[in-house]
């Protein structure tokens, strides 16, 4: 089929196997320019298919030669229907690193329920035994818990007043003001229980009961702190309680491992244009700026570059750089004085008119259509072409 860019909102609908591929391609190039990262060897990444995840599995494998499992939860193809973009992602990343011999499987399914747990280790005890690392990577909006079968929605919310500010509309460029209303105290709990680390502990505890932690085990997750601009509806909002509990949840893993001299960690990382960052209100005006500053200053990257640094200049150092708060920061050029300092000034400036001129829009516009593999150069789009793509190692 001639597979076109259908979005509808913050999503867009349809993704292109091929564009997707050549995603995977660029990632995996940057990760073998770099040469070998001294990492983990079998490595299960939950949340594998698309933005921080996929860079982690693709870091994992071709910087360290790991043996990869990807959990992950993606629609598969229909004939006449595209599958969304994680499946094709997935599908091109097995398909390069099986020809490298590389061992690489992948489950598709709920990571949140037991069914998907019980999977996993039911493969980790016939291939693989006990792993080096998990990558804990989900992005959802909603859970489904799996002790009472009740399904919570998070919110993206402040807390306690309503926020007012702009935002852009990225597909039309109309920046414009929006107020969002604060959240019930219902919303910051289904928040908690949906992004907070209930899940992660439950994997871990899952995984340790089996015996499948190897000894100095580690595990990672992501959280996201950002500026003074974006306080109110994300750190100091319904999502920063989820992430505040978090990053409490990697002390007690911790804590449940030193049997076993493991520890679990959180990353805090860069803003970036993924699916899950795209549905958060104000973050897009703010990644617009954030990435013209950044650019132009040199020192802007990808969630690969992110990752292979958090691997390469933190993770697998004799003593791990921390903050205060004992989490682990990639987020420090984004932070940068000079870097916020100038953002904040062109907030301030950014209009419907001058945003193209001060902002990098476009920069996040083809990194949105990137996502689901549109825009890049060297495809050919017009082409007629094969929408059922498999997962080779798909379980
Ligand atoms: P993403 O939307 O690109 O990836 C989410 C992944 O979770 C996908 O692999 C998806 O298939 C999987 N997933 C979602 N629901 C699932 C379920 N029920 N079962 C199994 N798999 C499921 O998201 P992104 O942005 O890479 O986020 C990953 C983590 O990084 C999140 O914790 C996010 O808060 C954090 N982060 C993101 C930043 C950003 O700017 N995008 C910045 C800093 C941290």
């Amino acid at each position: 089929m001639i597979i076109e860019p259908k979005t509808r909102g913050f999503i867009c609908i349809t993704s292109h196997p091929n564009g997707c591929e050549k995603n995977v391609l660029n990632q995996i190039d940057y990760i073998k320019s770099k040469g070998k990262i001294e990492g983990a060897k079998k490595v299960l990444i939950v949340g594998a298919s698309t933005g921080f995840g996929l860079a982690s599995r693709i870091a994992s494998a071709y910087g360290s030669n790991a043996s990869t499992i990807g959990v992950f939860f993606e629609k598969p193809p229909l004939e006449g229907k595209t599958a969304s973009s994680g499946w094709y992602n997935t599908a091109a990343f097995e398909k390069q690193a099986h020809k490298d011999g590389l061992y690489a499987k992948s489950i598709n399914g709920d990571a949140f329920s037991n069914e998907i747990k019980e999977k996993t280790i039911a493969l980790l005890k016939k291939d693989l035994g006990e792993i080096d690392l998990l990558i804990y990577s989900l992005a959802s909006p909603v859970r489904t818990h799996p002790n009472t079968g009740v399904r919570y929605k998070s919110a993206l919310k402040p807390i306690g007043d309503s926020y007012t500010n702009k935002t852009v509309d990225f597909h039309t460029g109309e920046i414009k003001e929006i107020t969002i209303e604060p959240s019930t105290s219902e919303d910051i709990e289904n928040t908690i229980t949906v992004m907070g680390g209930e899940d992660w502990q439950m994997w871990i505890t899952a995984l340790k009961n089996e015996n499948l932690l190897s000894s100095g085990f580690k595990t990672v997750a992501y959280s996201y702190i950002g500026p003074e601009l974006t306080k109110a509806v994300y750190r100091n909002g319904t999502i920063g309680k989820a992430k505040d509990h978090l990053e409490e949840t990697a002390f007690s893993i911790t804590d449940s491992l030193k049997d076993i001299n493991g520890n679990a960690y959180v990353s805090v990382n860069k803003a970036l244009v993924t699916q899950s960052s795209s549905a958060i209100p104000v973050i897009p005006l703010y990644i617009s700026l954030l990435y013209k500053v950044m650019k132009e200053k040199g020192i802007h990257e990808g969630c690969i570059e992110q990752i292979y640094r958090l691997y390469n200049e933190r993770l697998y150092l004799d003593k791990i750089p921390m903050d205060e708060q004992g989490r682990i920061r990639i987020d420090d050029w984004e932070m940068r004085n000079d870097v916020q300092e100038e953002v904040t000034k062109l907030w301030e400036q950014a209009t419907t008119e001058s945003l193209p001129l001060i902002g990098d829009l476009n920069g996040y516009i083809m990194d949105f259509f990137n996502l689901f593999g549109f825009k890049f150069d060297g495809i050919n789009y017009e082409d007629d072409t094969n929408e059922m793509v498999l997962i080779p190692g798909l379980q």
